[in-house]
């Protein structure tokens, strides 16, 4: 049976719940983590009894180095292996570059960066030794193309893409394949959970109503977003290819965007983004291809 971790699977609605789920249904033993997990593991360990499944809650929080060994020892010390990491864990971070707080934007590499680099180094011997193994990364599009107010999250996910496109040419020669997931909108209520954005950002500059208008239209577009499972059956798609992919666009948007944003040049695709965030009025009249 392969084993699985996947990070992050703290809520029923998140990528990670239902990735860990998806994972267990198709056979694989599954290591779902999860920071304060003996308050939150009740209903995923009903659900693995209920379907007498191999799923295993393991407490762990991301940013904390030592968790990050742990965890990978445990998982090894009861299956013998790890053919499977799924860095799933991930924060929201909105508010114009200026207004952010400093420890916003280190809270954010470190939540959606750094620790995902730290797991990744905490498996690949496991992996490496075993020639074997699957490494997978909960990116974005937002690891495609800039978004006005969301500067450092894209920072983040821009970093994750060229960390996994790196990491899978270092890996290629010890069986162990790299792939990265760029969802666009789902909904999966990570933008409302997540922590109040208000805190994310100072109040009281020029920003204010661009700030208040990226967390609505983001949260709104979360909430019409396409359904979370396309993304676990997508991770599922890349734990199991022949030959999986670098990267996997899952859904109807990510393909989209990922189509216009190769077609135009970056100021078409520049005045594209503004437009479709209702945003063309920031933009210079003649960038926004509106005559002066
Ligand atoms: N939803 C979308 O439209 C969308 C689109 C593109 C990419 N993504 C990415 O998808 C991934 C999953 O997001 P989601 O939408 O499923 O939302 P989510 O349910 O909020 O998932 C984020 C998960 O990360 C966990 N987490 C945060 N910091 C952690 C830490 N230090 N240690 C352990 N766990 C931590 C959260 O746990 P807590 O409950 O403990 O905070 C939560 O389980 C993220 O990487 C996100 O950037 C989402």
């Amino acid at each position: 049976m392969p084993t699985a971790i996947v990070t992050g699977c703290s809520r029923p609605t998140g990528f990670g719940q239902l990735t860990a789920k998806t994972l267990a249904r198709a056979g694989f033993d599954v290591f779902a983590t999860m920071r304060r997990a003996s308050e939150r593991r009740v209903e995923l360990d009903s659900w693995a009894m209920e379907q007498d499944l191999s799923l295993t809650v393991l407490e762990h929080d991301v940013l904390d180095p030592t968790q990050n060994r742990n965890v990978v020892k445990e998982v090894k010390s009861i299956t013998g292996r790890v053919d499977v990491l799924v860095n799933n864990v991930g924060m929201s971070s909105f508010g114009a570059l200026e207004t952010l707080h400093s420890h916003h934007i280190h809270q954010v590499m470190e939540t959606n960066f750094y620790s995902a680099a730290d797991m990744t180094r905490a498996v690949l011997p496991v992996m490496r030794t075993q020639e074997y193994g699957r490494v997978i990364f909960v990116s974005s599009m937002a690891g495609v193309t800039g978004i006005p107010g969301e500067s450092i999250y894209c920072a983040s996910k821009f970093a994750l893409e060229g960390m996994a496109e790196s990491l899978a040419m270092e890996m290629a020669r010890f069986g162990v394949s790299v792939s990265t997931i760029r969802p666009a909108f789902f909904n999966t209520g990570m933008s409302m959970h997540n922590t109040d954005a208000s805190t994310f950002f100072y109040r009281g500059t020029p920003y204010d109503a661009f700030n208040d208008q990226v967390v609505t239209s983001t949260s709104e577009g979360e909430i019409a977003g396409e359904n979370p499972q396309l993304v676990a059956d997508t991770i599922l798609e890349a734990a199991t290819a022949g030959h999986p992919k670098l990267r996997y666009e899952p859904g109807i948007a990510a393909p989209e965007i990922l189509a216009g944003r190769k077609a135009m040049n970056d100021e078409e695709w520049r005045a594209f983004v503004m437009s479709e965030l209702g945003m063309s009025d920031l933009l210079k009249p003649e960038e926004a291809g509106v005559p002066a």
